[in-house]
């Protein structure tokens, strides 16, 4: 499948991001990014194709069903790469309504839009189209030691960011179903790299320890979970998107188990490499971990099984845990401007400034 024109939610976000630049360097695809600009979309992370011809932004809620239909019929996309979400587990914790409003109800509305644009399609292009929904491991819960998460593993969501994931992965699921519509589905562990917002773990912990403020290890500090640099995530979105087969699920994942302690502790390491010239009063960067209370809920172990990706579509990760991290560190020390708009919330200034709504 050769997608020409790719509709992507979410795309000023973490991963978005990293896929939009992806697709336009890598690929001929025109890309149509609607997103919705929460604190977490950042136009920023989009300087370097903001003037491609091949990419469209669009801000619009994908819980807005008449703006579903409009731009979906007016871009006329071959595929929907759908990753707009609430995306932090902390946040669903204190604030639950906004995950089940955009990642449950948004993804129905979506759905519906996408649906009945399909529908409509002749039957070339119909036989063409997918619907991608980008979804996380944490759908299937806590893991025991000596197991992995696979395709086939029963749902068990423990937060209410999972659970409203879980969710919309079963919606998905039941249109294909129930309609035929076309869809993939990927499930991928925790990712990490450049233009990370700071309230997920590892940008939190390279930029407090470079701020010498203290390091926040929730509990014992010893779950684990199971990295995925960034951009090998994209290529094997892309890889789905363009050779898996319709209704399958994926699981992606980059077989780097860690407990957070080792996390937090090789970020430090690395850093009194990079970073000698140390805040005032700071000795050793580990010495600013502090363990504090634990999250309510928190799943002691995720651990993907990446086989079946790798088996049937030959994707497989190329960083290393520690070459993934290592370009980690160097680009948030090497884009302070992108680091002190963020953490000043300048950022959504400069969206306020540059983005001007099309006139319809
Ligand atoms: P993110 O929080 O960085 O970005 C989410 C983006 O969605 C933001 O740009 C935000 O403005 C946008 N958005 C939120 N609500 C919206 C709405 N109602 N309408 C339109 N846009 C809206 O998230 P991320 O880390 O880039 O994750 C992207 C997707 O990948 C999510 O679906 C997430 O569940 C999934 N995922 C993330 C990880 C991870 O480690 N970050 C791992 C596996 C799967
Ligand atoms: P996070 O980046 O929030 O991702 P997720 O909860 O989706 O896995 O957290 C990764 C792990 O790090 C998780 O076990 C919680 C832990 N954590 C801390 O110990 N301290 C922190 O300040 C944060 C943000 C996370």
């Amino acid at each position: 499948m050769t997608a020409k024109t790719i509709l992507i939610t979410g795309g000023a976000g973490f991963i978005g991001s990293a896929l939009i630049r992806y697709l336009i360097a890598e690929t001929a695809c025109h890309v149509i990014n609607i997103d919705k600009l929460t604190y977490a979309g950042n136009l920023e992370s989009l300087t370097t194709v903001a003037n491609s011809e091949r990419y469209h932004f669009e801000r619009e809620d994908i819980g807005d069903a008449a703006a579903m239909t409009r731009l979906i019929d007016e871009y006329q996309p071959d595929a929907i790469m759908h990753l707009a979400a609430e995306s932090h587990v902390d946040r669903s914790i204190t604030g639950p309504a906004a995950f089940i409003e955009t990642n449950v109800k948004g993804t129905f509305t979506l759905l519906e839009a996408a649906r009945q644009y399909w529908e409509a399609l002749d039957k070339e292009r119909q036989a063409a189209f997918r619907f991608h929904h980008i979804s996380t491991d944490e759908v299937y819960g806590d893991l025991e030691p000596g197991r992995l998460f696979t395709e086939d593993t029963a749902y068990a969501p423990s937060s209410p960011y999972s659970a409203s994931k879980a969710a919309s992965d079963h919606l998905v699921r039941a249109w294909h179903r129930t309609y035929g519509f076309p869809v993939l589905i990927t499930n991928c562990s925790n990712n990490y790299g450049p233009n990370h917002f700071p309230e997920k773990l590892i940008p939190l912990m390279i930029l407090n320890a470079l701020a010498g403020k203290a390091l926040p290890i929730y509990g014992d500090g010893q779950q684990i979970r199971d990295w995925l640099y960034v951009e090998d995530h994209v290529r094997a979105l892309y890889c789905v998107l363009t050779t898996g087969q319709i209704g399958e699920t994926y699981n992606i994942g980059g077989h780097n188990e860690k407990t957070n302690l080792d996390v937090v502790t090789t970020l430090c390491e690395i850093l009194e490499q990079l970073a000698p010239n140390k805040p005032a009063g700071v000795t050793n960067y580990s010495d600013l971990i502090t363990y504090v209370a634990d999250r309510p809920g928190h799943d002691l172990r995720y651990a993907i099984d990446a086989s079946k990706i790798q088996r049937e579509l030959g994707w497989q990760p190329q960083e290393t845990f520690n070459s993934g991290l290592l370009k980690t560190v160097k680009w948030f020390i090497n884009n302070s401007t992108w680091v002190e708009n963020v953490s000043s919330g300048a950022y959504q200034q400069w969206i306020d400034q540059h983005y001007e709504a099309p006139a319809r």
